[in-house]
C-alpha cells in the first residue's frame, strides 16, 4: 500500500517532467515484438474477458415499413493486455498512451441483427487506451444499423422493442468471454428523439451458448400526439361531418356530391396510414379496422342518401306500403297535421291525382281528420333520422371501443 502510494507520489511530483522521448520509447518499447494477431492472454488456452457496456447517444430512425432501427451508439470495451505494462517510474512518470488500432489487436465486433452489410465496428484511426498494469479502454462509436421486428397492432400508442447484439466475429467462448459491465444501456449524452421515448434498457449475455453476444435492449415507445392530431381526430370529425349528411334538405341536390366528397377524404386517410404501417398483415394494425370501419360507415350513408333521395322523389300518387306507413307513424316522424291536412283542398294538387287517389284521400280527411296521410316525403324524413341516429351510435361505438382498446395497451406496458 504504501509502495503504491509512493509510486503515485512520483507519478504526480514528475508529470511535467515527461517528453516527448519518452513517449516515443514508451510506445516503440510497447510495439516492440508485439503481434496484433495474438490474444492478449498469456495462457492461450484461457479466453480474453471483455467487459463490454453502451451509451447510447440517439435514436436515429426506426422504419417500420422496413424494420430498420439505426441508433448511434458509443460502445465501450475493456480488457486486460498483459503486453501493454510498463512501469511508468521507466518513463518519467508516463502512465498512459493511445496507439491507434490498426497497429494493435482488438476484438473484432460485428453486429449480429445488422440491417445491411456485416462490417466490424469501430475504424482504423480510432485508438485503444492503454494504461502502465495493462488495462485498455477501446470506444468505438458508431450507427448501428439493425433489423427489429414491428408490432403495429396498437399503432400509434406502440411500444417497441428493439436489440443490438454484438458478437466477436468468428471467436469461440474459449478464445473471448463477454462481461456486460453494466445493467442499463448509459445514456450519458443521449439527446430525446421527437418520436420515440426510451422506457428501460437492458443488457443480456449468456455463456452457455456456443459463441460469445452481447445483447443491448432497448425498450420504447412512440409519442402519439403527432398521430392522434394528424390523424385519428380528423377522421373522427370527418365521421361526424358524414352525419350532417342527412340534415341537409333534399331539395338542394348537394346531398350525393357532400357524402361522396366526405367518403373520398375517408380514403385519403386510408391511404396515409397505409403508407406508414408495414405491409403485414400478421398483426394487423388496430387502426386498420377503425379506418375500415369508418369507410363502411361512410358507403353505407352514400347508399342510404340515394335510395331515400329515390323515397323523396317518388310521386305522390304512388301508394306507401303499409310497413312503412306504420314505421313511420310509430316514430312519429310526420309533418304537421296542418299542412297535410289542407293539402287534399288545394284546387291545384286535386287535378293531378287520380280519381281513384282522389277518393282515397277526401275518404281519408274525411274519415281520420286527426290523422294525416303519411306521404313519400314522411318516409324520406324518417329514413333521415333512423340512419342518423344508427350512424351517430355507430361512430360513438366504433370510435370509443378503437381508443378505449388502444389506451389499455398503453396502461398495461
Ligand atoms: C531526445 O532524443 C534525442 C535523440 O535520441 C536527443 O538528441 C535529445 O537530446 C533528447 N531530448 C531530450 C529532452 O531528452
Ligand atoms: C470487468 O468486470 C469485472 C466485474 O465487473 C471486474 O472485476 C474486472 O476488473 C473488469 N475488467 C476490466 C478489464 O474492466
Amino acid at each position: 500500500m504504501r509502495t503504491k502510494i509512493l509510486v503515485f507520489f512520483c507519478i504526480i511530483l514528475r508529470v511535467y517532467s515527461q517528453t516527448m522521448n519518452d513517449s516515443t520509447k514508451l510506445i516503440m518499447d510497447l510495439l516492440n515484438g508485439y503481434d496484433r494477431l495474438v490474444r492478449p492472454v498469456i495462457d492461450q488456452s484461457k479466453p480474453v474477458s471483455l467487459n463490454i457496456s453502451m451509451d447510447l447517444v440517439a435514436i436515429q430512425e426506426f422504419d417500420e415499413v422496413l424494420d430498420k432501427f439505426s441508433v448511434v451508439a458509443i460502445v465501450y470495451i475493456t480488457w486486460m493486455d498483459p503486453r501493454m505494462m510498463w512501469n511508468p517510474l521507466n518513463y518519467n512518470g508516463l502512465y498512459t498512451t493511445t496507439i491507434p488500432v490498426s497497429d494493435l489487436w482488438t476484438p473484432n465486433l460485428i453486429v449480429g441483427n445488422s440491417f445491411d452489410k456485416i462490417e466490424p465496428i469501430g475504424a482504423d484511426w480510432m485508438r485503444v487506451r492503454y494504461y502502465a498494469n495493462g488495462f485498455s479502454l477501446y470506444s468505438p462509436g458508431d450507427v448501428f444499423k439493425t433489423t427489429c421486428s414491428v408490432d403495429v397492432t396498437f399503432y400509434p400508442f406502440d411500444t417497441q422493442s428493439c436489440k443490438i447484439m454484438l458478437i466477436p466475429w468468428g471467436s469461440l467462448p474459449n478464445e473471448i468471454t463477454i462481461i456486460a459491465s453494466s445493467d442499463v444501456v448509459f445514456q450519458t449524452f443521449f439527446s430525446e428523439n421527437g418520436e420515440w421515448e426510451v422506457l428501460s434498457t437492458s443488457v443480456v449475455t449468456d455463456e452457455t451458448v456456443i459463441f460469445p453476444f452481447i445483447q443491448f435492449n432497448i425498450k420504447m415507445k412512440r409519442r402519439p400526439t403527432f398521430f392522434l392530431v394528424n390523424v385519428i381526430l380528423p377522421i373522427i370529425f370527418l365521421g361526424l361531418l358524414n352525419i350532417l349528411v342527412f340534415l341537409l334538405p333534399a331539395e338542394s341536390g348537394e346531398r350525393i356530391s357532400f357524402a361522396i366528397t366526405v367518403l373520398l377524404s375517408i380514403a385519403v386517410f386510408l391511404t396515409l396510414v397505409g403508407d406508414n404501417l408495414p405491409k403485414t398483415s400478421k398483426p394487423m394494425s388496430m387502426i386498420c379496422y377503425f379506418l375500415l370501419v369508418n369507410l363502411s360507415l361512410s358507403t353505407i350513408i352514400c347508399i342510404t342518401t340515394i335510395l331515400n333521395l329515390r323515397f323523396y322523389h317518388k310521386p305522390e300518387w304512388k301508394p306507401v306500403p303499409r310497413l312503412l306507413v306504420a314505421i313511420t307513424r310509430k316514430l312519429n316522424c310526420m309533418s304537421t297535421p296542418a299542412r297535410d291536412a289542407v293539402q287534399p283542398f288545394n284546387p291545384a294538387t286535386i287535378n293531378e291525382i287520380s280519381g281513384i287517389e282522389k277518393a282515397k284521400i277526401s275518404n281519408q280527411t274525411s274519415n281520420k281528420e286527426l290523422v294525416p296521410a303519411v306521404t313519400w316525403k314522411d318516409i324520406s324524413r324518417m329514413v333521415d333520422k333512423v340512419t342518423c341516429t344508427l350512424s351517430f351510435l355507430w361512430l360513438f361505438v366504433s370510435s370509443t371501443t378503437f381508443i378505449v382498446m388502444i389506451s389499455n395497451n398503453q396502461e398495461i406496458t
